[in-house]
């Protein structure tokens, strides 16, 4: 048995850590199955000297176990050692550290500098330090942050890889700093630049593209903190004595972008004006930094029906291009960004609406490497102006997000989905870019709160997002209010606006996924407070029937069963019924986690009102006969799912979700509210294969619509692109908004079958249900405790079934077609067995649609060749929802044959995406 992945707080090694009690896990790794820690011993060494020596404890923990010594010092390195015992009479050992930051924001003995340039001034200063070295460094340590968007450069090399530091944060109440190595200091002369952007700081933004959302003046705070090899330390501040000037960026915007000019030489130098900004708002960093991730080759290049040169990197991303150059002195190359080509092939960039996204290189004449530094766009093309040549060399797209661990894999045998999991994943990596936002490239990028919490169960096995969701969380919290509850978007630049269900029920559901994620119970400590006040404001504004019937609410936003002609985005589903049913669900979380936390008296309050919030649903959205009030397909979901409805009525609303989805031949028409949990009721409820169905379809609306369409990211609408390449003109068709992407939570759920049957999958249930159109699915999660692993094959009347289950947990494991669950400890399985389940499925039968073939470009040829009179027929339109046996039923024998052909060919052609 070794012990692995010593983490303190998340991280290995951590720097900069301000936690007064951090947090430690590891993770048993063995051959040998069934292995269970059996005892740990942590001890915490500061010196050589040790402050806190756990004792041995028998105890089966190995997940975010409290530090409990003397108490820690700020900037201090603690050397930590793990000893544990396993149930096999094995003994391992895993030592690490973590070195403490400030602690406190009043710690910082610098002072906060800014400069006095005119408002219209658009560069961005450049605050400068000039510093002699004469002794010998031991060890160097920056702790820095600013009002804006800082990078720091010593003797002109960047220190560390941050992007967008400190982060965003609401200001008012809290901004981070970050701690860095700094190891570029030299013997004699040294230079520290700190330059500033506007960042969301103090930079245009919001739907109203205004400036100035925080204050109108950037500034910095630093301190670099040089121990020598003598003992003795010095402190280099930011003060009065700091220099400013502005460099080559002469403009930044995160939404409109950079302007670099190399041959742009500032002569003046001016001396920094102090300013001031409470420092008892400082935190050190609390999740991890923004970072490139990865980096991806230009792929493509492109002259576009309208002439311009454009560059096709195949994904769409978030991030920005980098370009390596030689060009004239004063040579000026344009980059605009767009997600999309338009169906004619030109540059299409509508979907950033006012964010223009325009980086701008002005060259010297020496070979020159250009990189932005305070902008980022969403995009997957680019166009180029400036420039004679291209060559896609010289062009690489430089992918930026929170550089979280990514936890989950998911592959299938089916090309579509693997595309969609793919374009969840890179939705997820566009949109977490230090808080949750809902789309990376319009004049937008809030942190919607509605869109993190449908999304953060699929986020949760994608990616470790334990300390991003608990910065965020800190956030909200402290932007939530009795009067207005809590705010769509975090941080809240939108002004006060009442809490509204589903979005900010983010403040209760969020915690409680990161609770059942990662085990995580100070979360649920942290912001307890914040989840009773969001249930707390709700019970205040409700009538004297016990509900919550007033106000704004965005409904199931976007749900397709709107009225026809309806300008409304919030579909058709009772409003208030989404209200009431998030209000019911987000109680039961509350009582739910008063429980965790052994509070008793709230557990009875909020089971209490539970209790009686189901009732009052009940009285009101169900009649007595058992329908509902809104019989939508999400007003079904959210009746069953969130354990509304009474159970006598469960069957007859079942019914009538089954009948909505088959009245729309197995498709959806859900919005932001009923999307995530779709597939789950039908799955929980003994209509898994309709979900199957549903989850498989390609033609709109569906999953794979978008797939098929060539996306390689989620979209913000079921139709973002129309079936004839038209664009949704509503002015909100964002191409990269994960909300539709939770389907990720099922894949992994039930497709894979990975669950958790106790909080950060102590004990794990591992329950595969195949569906048809799938014959194998190979998915992993890295746990807090290891790699689980499940995955199958069905095909030649074989079923096969892997599973791995990590060390120091126990699984129930239910083989497909088998009656009783197996108990199993840690290791390694693998079964076969005979079936009858053929999971093979013609993608194309008589029961597709018009529409769902006339998608494929094989049948159009087909149908061209044979029954031209039918394609050009001016009443085709209004049969493309009909199936080909609807048409059949009307239409004469020959169609038959000739559908019958087409089918045929559609169901031997390779899935192309
Ligand atoms: C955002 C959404 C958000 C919604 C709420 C939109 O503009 O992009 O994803 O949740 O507004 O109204």
């Amino acid at each position: 048995m070794e012990l692995k992945d010593l983490k303190v707080e998340y991280q290995e090694n951590p720097l900069g850590l301000d936690i007064k009690k951090p947090r430690f896990s590891w993770k048993l790794v063995s051959k040998e199955k069934d292995i269970l820690q059996t005892a740990y011993r942590i001890l915490v060494i500061k010196d050589g000297e040790s402050v806190w020596d756990s004792g041995e404890k028998d105890c089966s923990s190995s997940v975010l176990i409290e530090y409990n010594g003397q108490e820690l010092e700020p900037c201090t390195l603690y050397q930590v050692q793990v000893e544990v015992w396993d149930n096999k009479g094995h003994k391992a050992i895993a030592s690490g550290s973590f070195e403490t930051g400030l602690l406190k924001g009043t710690n910082f003995c610098a002072d906060w500098i800014t400069h006095d340039y005119p408002a219209d001034e658009t560069a961005c200063p450049v605050f400068t330090k000039e510093f002699k070295v004469e002794k010998e460094i031991s060890k160097v340590r920056m702790y820095a942050t600013a009002l804006g968007v800082y990078e720091i450069k010593l003797n002109g090399e960047k220190v560390g890889e941050t992007y967008f530091a400190p982060g965003w944060t609401n200001y008012y109440k809290r901004l981070q700093y970050q701690t860095y190595q700094a190891d570029g200091i030299l013997p004699g002369e040294n230079k520290l630049e700190i330059t500033v952007g506007n960042g969301w700081y103090k930079g245009i933004f919001g739907f109203t593209c205004t400036p100035n959302h925080y204050g109108n003046r950037v500034a910095v705070l630093a301190e670099v903190h040089i121990t020598y090899c003598d003992g003795s330390t010095e402190i280099i501040k930011t003060d009065d004595n700091w220099m400013v000037t502005t460099g080559i960026i002469r403009s930044s915007e995160i939404y409109m972008g950079e302007t670099i000019d190399t041959c742009y030489k500032e002569e003046n130098l001016s001396r920094v004006v102090l300013t001031t900004f409470g420092k008892e708002r400082i935190v050190g960093q609390e999740s991890e930094a923004v970072r490139i991730t990865k980096r991806l080759p230009a792929k493509e290049l492109i002259i576009t029906p309208k002439g311009e040169k454009v560059i096709d990197f195949h994904q769409n991303l978030t991030g920005f291009v980098e370009l390596k150059v030689t060009g004239k002195p004063g040579q000026k190359i344009t980059i605009r960004h767009a997600e999309v080509l338009d169906k004619d092939g030109n540059f299409y960039p509508d979907t950033l609406r006012q964010a223009i996204s325009i980086d701008q290189f002005i060259c010297n004449g020496e070979e020159q490497t250009f990189l932005p530094h305070f902008t980022f766009h969403g995009f997957r093309y680019i166009a180029i102006e400036g420039l004679e040549e291209i060559s896609l060399e010289s062009f690489t797209a430089c992918v930026l997000h929170t550089q979280m661990e990514e936890t989950g894999t998911f592959i299938s045998s089916n090309p579509l989905v693997n595309q969609l999991q793919s374009n969840i994943l890179w939705s997820q990596r566009g949109n977490f870019l230090d808080i949750p936002t809902d789309c990376p490239q319009r004049d937008e990028r809030l942190g919607w709160t509605g869109d993190a919490q449908v999304f953060a169960g699929t986020a949760a096995y994608n990616m470790n997002v334990a300390s991003f969701f608990s910065k965020w969380l800190h956030d909200l919290a402290s932007e939530q209010t009795e009067e207005f509850g809590v705010p769509h978007v975090v941080p809240n630049i939108l002004g006060n606006q009442d809490g509204a269900a589903a979005w900010s029920d983010a403040a209760v559901i969020i915690p409680w996924v990161m609770y059942e994620t990662y085990g995580d119970v100070r979360i649920l400590e942290e912001q307890f407070e914040s989840m009773k006040g969001w249930i707390n404001y709700i019970t205040a504004r409700c009538e004297t029937n016990g509900l919550w019937q007033t106000g704004f609410q965005y409904g199931d936003w976007l749900g397709l069963d709107k009225e026809e002609g309806s300008t409304e985005r919030t579909g058709a589903t009772d409003k208030y019924l989404v209200a009431n049913a998030y209000y019911a669900y987000s109680t039961n979380i509350v009582r739910k986690t008063a429980e965790v936390l052994n509070k008793l008296e709230d557990v009875q309050k909020y089971d209490q009102l539970y209790q009686k919030i189901k009732r009052a649903i009940n009285e009101e959205y169900i009649t007595a006969a058992g329908r509902m009030v809104s019989e939508t397909q999400t007003g079904c979901v959210l009746a069953l799912h969130f354990d509304l409805a009474e159970e006598k009525y469960r069957k007859r609303i079942l019914k009538s979700l089954e009948t909505n989805i088959t009245n729309h031949k197995n498709h959806l028409t859900t919005g932001f509210v009923g999307t995530p949990y779709l597939c789950h009721t039908l799955s929980e409820n003994n209509l898994h294969d309709l979900a199957g169905a549903l989850f498989l379809k390609e033609d709109y609306p569906s999953w794979l619509y978008a797939v098929k369409k060539g996306a390689t990211t989620i979209w913000e609408r079921w139709n973002s692109i129309l079936p004839n390449g038209d664009f949704d003109t509503s002015g909100m068709n964002s191409l990269n908004h994960y909300a539709y992407g939770s389907i990720g939570e099922w894949m992994y759920r039930k497709l894979a079958g990975i669950n958790q049957l106790e909080p950060g999958y102590k004990k794990i249930l591992i329950k595969p249900e195949f569906i048809k159109g799938i014959h194998s699915v190979e998915a992993t999660f890295n746990s807090m405790y290891g790699v689980i692993k499940s995955a199958w094959t069905c095909k030649d009347k074989k079923i096969k079934v892997d599973v791995e289950i990590p060390a120091n947990t126990t699984a129930l494991l239910y083989l497909p077609e088998k009656e009783k669950p197996l108990e199993l400890g840690s290791g390694s399985y693998q079964f076969e067995y005979e079936t009858e389940t053929n999971l093979e499925r013609d993608r194309f039968t008589m029961d597709s649609t018009l529409k769902e073939i006339f998608d494929e470009p094989v049948a159009i040829q087909i149908l061209n060749q044979y029954a031209p009179e039918m394609m050009n027929h001016p009443m085709i339109e209004f049969a493309y929802q009909l199936s080909i046996s609807e048409i059949l039923a009307t239409a004469p024998g020959e169609t038959e044959t000739l559908f019958k052909m087409v089918i045929d060919a559609l169901n031997r052609t390779e899935i192309l995406i």
